[in-house]
Order: C-alpha cells, then sequence, then structure tokens
C-alpha cells in the first residue's frame, strides 16, 4: 500500500517537506510506501469552470495537477500539506486542489479519491494553521474519503526547517497520524479481504437554491 505526501510549498525542502518527513519515515516502519509530489513553483492557473474535464477525463491545463491525479490512481491514501499563507492553504496549492478535485470527479468519476483515507498538513510561522486546516479537510469531505486524524490538528511551527525539528509536539502530531493512517489502510484492507461490501451507491441529486 502507499501514501502519497504532497508538498504544497514553494520549498522544495522546507518547513511542510520536514512534516511530511516525519509521517514518511512512521509510514515506512508501518509497512507503507511513501511517495512525495511537490506541486513545484510553476505559476498554477486556479480552475476556470470550463468542464472541458467532464470531456478530456483531465483538467484541460496539462501541468503537474494531471500527473498528480496519474499519481493518485495508484495510491491508497493521502496527506497533503501547505504551508500556511495568510491564515489559508498557499494561493498555488489551493487552485492545484481545486483543479485537481474537481476534474477527478467530473473527468473520471472521483475514483482517483473515492473512499481513500486522507489528511491535511499544515506548516506555519504562527498563526493561521485552524483556518487552514478547514478548507483542506473540505476536500475531503466532499469527496467520500475518510479524514484521518492525529492526537492534535496537524500542525507544526516554524519559518524554516530546522524550527519544524524542535518542535516537539507537532512532530508527534505527524507520527501519531501517521500511525492513524497505517492502521486505517491496513483495516481497509482486511475488511475487503474478509468480504465487507462497498457502500451501496445511490444516484445523486443536485439541486440548487433557485429550483
Ligand atoms: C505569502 C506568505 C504568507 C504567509 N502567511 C502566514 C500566516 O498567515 N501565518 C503564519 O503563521 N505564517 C505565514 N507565513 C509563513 C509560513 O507559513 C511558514 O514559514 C511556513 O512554515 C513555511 O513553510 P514552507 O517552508 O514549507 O514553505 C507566510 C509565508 C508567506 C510566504
Amino acid at each position: 500500500m502507499k501514501v502519497l505526501l504532497v508538498n504544497g510549498s514553494p520549498h522544495e525542502k522546507g518547513c511542510t517537506y520536514t512534516a511530511l518527513g516525519e509521517t514518511a519515515k512512521t509510514l515506512n516502519e508501518e509497512g507503507i510506501a511513501t511517495e512525495v509530489f511537490w506541486i513545484g513553483t510553476k505559476p498554477l492557473s486556479g480552475c476556470v469552470g470550463c468542464k472541458a474535464c467532464v470531456k478530456l477525463g483531465r483538467c484541460v491545463f496539462n501541468d503537474c495537477v494531471n500527473d498528480f491525479i496519474a499519481r493518485a490512481a495508484e495510491a491508497d491514501g493521502f496527506i497533503f500539506g501547505t504551508p500556511v499563507h495568510y491564515a489559508a492553504a498557499g494561493g498555488a496549492m489551493t487552485a492545484f486542489m481545486d483543479r485537481a478535485f474537481y476534474s477527478a470527479f467530473l473527468g473520471g468519476g472521483n475514483r482517483a479519491f473515492y473512499l481513500k483515507p486522507a489528511a491535511a498538513v499544515l506548516s506555519a510561522r504562527r498563526a493561521g494553521t485552524t483556518s487552514a486546516f478547514d478548507q483542506i479537510n473540505k476536500y475531503f469531505a466532499l469527496h467520500e474519503m475518510p479524514i484521518v486524524s492525529s492526537r492534535y490538528w496537524n500542525m507544526v511551527f516554524g519559518a524554516k526547517p530546522e524550527d519544524v525539528l524542535r518542535d516537539e509536539e507537532g512532530l508527534y502530531t505527524m507520527r501519531v497520524l501517521a500511525r492513524n493512517m497505517a492502521f486505517l489502510l491496513k483495516c481497509k484492507k482486511a475488511g475487503i479481504a474478509g468480504g465487507v461490501e462497498p457502500p451501496r451507491r445511490e444516484e445523486p441529486r443536485f439541486t440548487n437554491f433557485i429550483r
């Protein structure tokens, strides 16, 4: 089994990466493989709502979002890490997640994410972590992904990686999160092997507030 660790920071080896590294080490100890996916520093457009993904089966902008979706299809779980920028997820990460989730849903029937455990990890110098945590968790809650929790909200503090390495409670929170993720993945695998049926699918209802 494999967990994809998304580094949504412009810094390839920064604070977010350091926090994800602690989850990787722990997941590996638990027998779960990991792969880091860095969103990079190239400009990333937000979703333009063109719905071309319905026909194309991928996002109309052929950049790292489509690379990610291809890898997501093979993953069993996800940890999405992002620095906090102005009390929210980084702008590039927000653009990345909007397009990844929207195109995987409309263009791929949500197969990349359906029932796969997921968690958010936040890195901040000082504040804004809980609002960003809420923001990232909302993607999981809309895509039928079990949200994995820890012994505290999944955050680390620091302006540089060395700070994160000194954040004892933050690193502890990362390790607990990783062990809980590993446990859930093993339970899911054992359940399916033991004959537990996936949930019955019901035809979706789609309404808005003017009809
Ligand atoms: C544009 C920008 C906005 C930021 N806003 C916040 C903020 O609202 N709260 C905070 O605590 N840190 C803020 N920071 C600091 C980073 O969140 C923090 O240093 C983070 O740990 C960096 O992670 P990274 O090394 O993975 O990029 C901001 C940094 C930048 C570049």
